[in-house]
């Protein structure tokens, strides 16, 4: 039997329901597959401003690097929403992205059939999409200096955030995104603000060069704006796209919308992997903490059962348990049960977050 160490941080409002059927489904794993899940639990984000005055106490980084990864719930709500606070739930999961080097994130937009309807967009438009959005996440106008709020000289408010990237980070990053697409469809197309911003140009310069490196691989270029538009436009056409901090943050909510509900995208953060692909890695449902529906039963745990899935593939090595799961998810679908967010038609089966956890979990088992 192999045993696993795991840190968990379920966080604020709706994080906690579906971390807990994540790791109700990966007890199921368990049992299948002889494996142990040791964890370890850190409160994070609002809750541990409550706790601890802080979003994250640095205790939270030695676990995580005592682990082989980081199963992440949500941080936020209206209780910590002040924006001119000193301390936010977010400092938790942009500290623990930039403290542990998780440059890179991963979030794979895929469609099921069955949910076509549970989708804004046209079933014809939306057939045979199938791609990863590869976020860079420890840069850009997220982490540039200066990054302040002050007064002008005439007395009035005035702030500052700044874009910044140097060769290395922008080339890494597109790294992942070509090696990427060597294990896929072989296309990659890097977003970028060319036109008008100095990081574009220099981003845009770094990808074409790199892609020489690539020749196997159809490197295209387009413009953030453009990309928003042929998302929704024309969402099969893209394999992976490889793009920008806040670019990245962007497109992958109007991505999660693809398939239906944010309910449905889980993600993966990782910095630098070892030769065959793994390597220590944070997974997320990337929904949020969700307060409307907090403590309703009501919350989605697929994203989050689908970034287990991530976990043991990406972290752990463990393919085929991450494809018993994803098949498990695959089946509930199939079958017909539905969170409502998902729940295009009124006489859908409508269950609720822990029964949708235990449908996964046991066909995982069989
Ligand atoms: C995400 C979220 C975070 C981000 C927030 C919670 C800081 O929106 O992971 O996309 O902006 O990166
Ligand atoms: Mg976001």
């Amino acid at each position: 039997m192999s045993t696993f160490n795991i840190l968990l941080t379920p966080g604020d409002g709706i994080g906690p329901e579906v971390i807990e059927e994540a790791t109700k489904v990966l007890s199921a794993i368990e049992k299948r597959f002889s494996h142990e899940f040791q964890y370890e639990e850190e409160t994070i984000g609002g809750a541990a401003i409550d706790k601890y005055g802080v979003a994250m106490r640095p205790e939270a980084v030695s676990k995580a690097k005592a682990s082989r990864a980081v199963l992440f719930g949500a941080v936020g709500g209206p209780k910590w929403d002040d924006p001119a606070a000193s301390v936010r739930p977010e400092d938790a999961i942009l500290g623990m992205r930039k403290q542990l080097g998780l440059f890179a994130n991963l979030r794979p937009v895929k469609i099921y059939p069955e949910l076509v309807n549970a989708s804004t967009i046209k079933p014809e438009v939306l057939e045979g999409t199938d791609m990863v959005v590869i976020r860079e996440l420890t840069g850009g106008l997220y982490f540039g200096l200066p990054k302040e709020r002050f007064t002008a000289p005439d007395g009035s408010r005035a702030a500052v955030d700044t874009l910044s990237y140097s060769e290395a980070e922008v080339a890494r990053i597109l790294h992942v995104g070509f090696r990427l697409a060597r294990q896929r469809r072989h296309k990659l197309t890097s977003v970028d603000k060319a036109n008008v911003l100095r990081t574009g140009a220099m981003w845009r310069e770094i990808a074409t060069e790199i892609g020489k490196e690539y020749p196997d691989v159809a490197l295209d270029h387009i413009l953030v704006d453009s990309a928003a538009m042929f998302l929704i436009r024309r969402p099969a056409s893209f394999d992976v796209i490889v793009t920008e901090n806040m670019f990245g943050d962007i497109l992958t909510d109007e991505a999660a919308m693809l398939s239906g509900s944010m309910g449905m995208m889980p993600s993966a953060s990782m910095g630098e992997r070892n030769p065959d692909g793994t390597g220590f890695g944070l997974y997320e449902p990337i929904h949020g903490s969700a307060p409307d529906i907090t403590g309703q039963k009501k919350a989605n745990p697929l994203a989050a059962i689908l970034s287990a899935a991530m976990l043991l593939r990406l972290s752990l090595g463990l393919e085929a348990e991450a494809k018993a799961i994803e098949a498990a998810v695959e089946a509930v679908i199939r079958d017909g049960y539905r969170t409502q967010d998902i729940a295009s038609s009124p006489d859908a089966n409508v269950i609720d977050t822990a029964k949708m956890g235990t449908l996964v979990a046991e066909r995982v088992q069989g």
